[in-house]
């Protein structure tokens, strides 16, 4: 689905490949530099200390082929605010903390477990699933349940890849994820009241659907750690919470799976989660949303019925009540 870029956005503003990898290329410089003259002063990690989010930035390019279905037409949020205004719980209940804290998630080795209804359970190595298919660019729009959003060009590839990878049986009508959890290196998770592992799920269908990203990357390197590296899930027309980071688990189930959010408060948050401008959340309103990054006078936005999506995935909700199946 195509949208017109607003007229209010400085094209500035924008940051162009280009303009990233000279990012990336002045990070490394300043990040060189940096400890170049830590190691004279006999200083540690210098340059962590002026900067904890460069830690995350492992800037490891991924080469990807542009995808048919990117959606194009707005400006991407900077790389900056994808990676220092974020949700991961186990790293910190602060928008900042994951940032700071989420270096701390080893991200090799690491594998995916396969479990539940399938021919046989399997355990599937990073390093193959980086190989599995060519992977795409897709820029997205990601909204979050609390009303903000962002444009986010992600790289992986359609889930439904993977899961025919899986051989899932017919009886298999849901797929739960399962994120890493280790309280140890999350100390910042053990003080919340959520039952870990952060666990997230999907109808089958769902899951099937080509939009639904197995996500390797963003702005064409590795994910950054606070964005759910090595791997994650981005389910584009449902609120954010839905797309679980850091992947360890996929199980193929007869049943609804438990959920983090539902588990936490089933009036605010249900299992569907699609972005629904018409049914407000118990607290706030759904109606609009702030695009961050973009100047406060330009923010707000209209939120699209299945975020800009509907065209693509409303048939799924055929004959569905949506503000009861919220
Ligand atoms: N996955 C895990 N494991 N832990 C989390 O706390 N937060 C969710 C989702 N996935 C979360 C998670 C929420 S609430 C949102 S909005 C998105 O991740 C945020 O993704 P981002 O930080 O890459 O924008």
């Amino acid at each position: 689905m195509l949208i017109g870029k607003p007229p209010d956005i400085q094209s500035s503003e924008i940051t162009s490949p280009d303009q990233y990898a000279q990012y990336l290329d002045r990070r490394r410089f300043l990040r060189g530099a940096a400890a170049a003259g830590a190691a004279a002063l006999g200083v540690a990690r210098l340059a962590e200390i002026f900067d904890p989010g460069l830690r995350a930035q492992a800037g490891t390019k991924l080469e990807t082929v542009k995808s048919p279905l990117t959606t194009t037409g707005e400006p991407l949020t900077s790389l900056e605010d994808i990676t220092h205004y974020n949700n991961f719980y186990e790293f910190g209940v602060d928008k900042a903390d994951p940032a700071k804290n989420a270096e701390a998630l080893p991200t090799r080795p690491w594998t995916i477990r396969v479990e539940g209804k399938v021919k046989t359970p399997k355990t599937f190595d990073i390093e193959a699933l980086l190989k599995l298919r060519r992977l795409e660019e897709r820029v997205y729009r990601h909204r979050c349940v609390e009303a903000w959003s962002m444009v986010i060009p992600w790289v992986g590839y359609s889930l439904s890849e993977f899961i025919d990878q899986c051989d899932p049986l017919p009886s298999a009508k849901y797929v739960q994820f399962l994120s890493y959890y280790d309280h140890k290196v999350e100390k910042w998770a053990s003080g919340q009241a959520i039952s870990w592992p952060y666990s997230e799920g999907l109808r089958m269908d769902e899951a099937m659907h080509p939009l639904t990203l197995l996500t390797f990357g963003l702005y064409g390197q590795v994910l950054p750690n606070q964005n759910g590296a090595p791997v994650r899930i981005v389910v584009p027309w449902k609120y954010g919470f839905k797309s679980a980071k850091s992947i360890v688990a996929v199980r193929f189930l007869e049943k609804q799976p438990p959920t983090t959010w539902n588990d936490q408060a089933a009036n605010e948050y249900g299992f569907y989660s699609n972005v629904n401008p018409n049914v407000d959340h118990p607290r706030w309103s759904q109606k609009v949303e702030r695009r961050i990054g973009q100047p406060f006078y330009s923010q707000r936005r209209t939120t699209l019925m299945f975020n800009g999506y509907a065209d693509q995935v409303a048939s799924l909700y055929n004959g569905m009540d949506l503000k009861r199946n919220f």
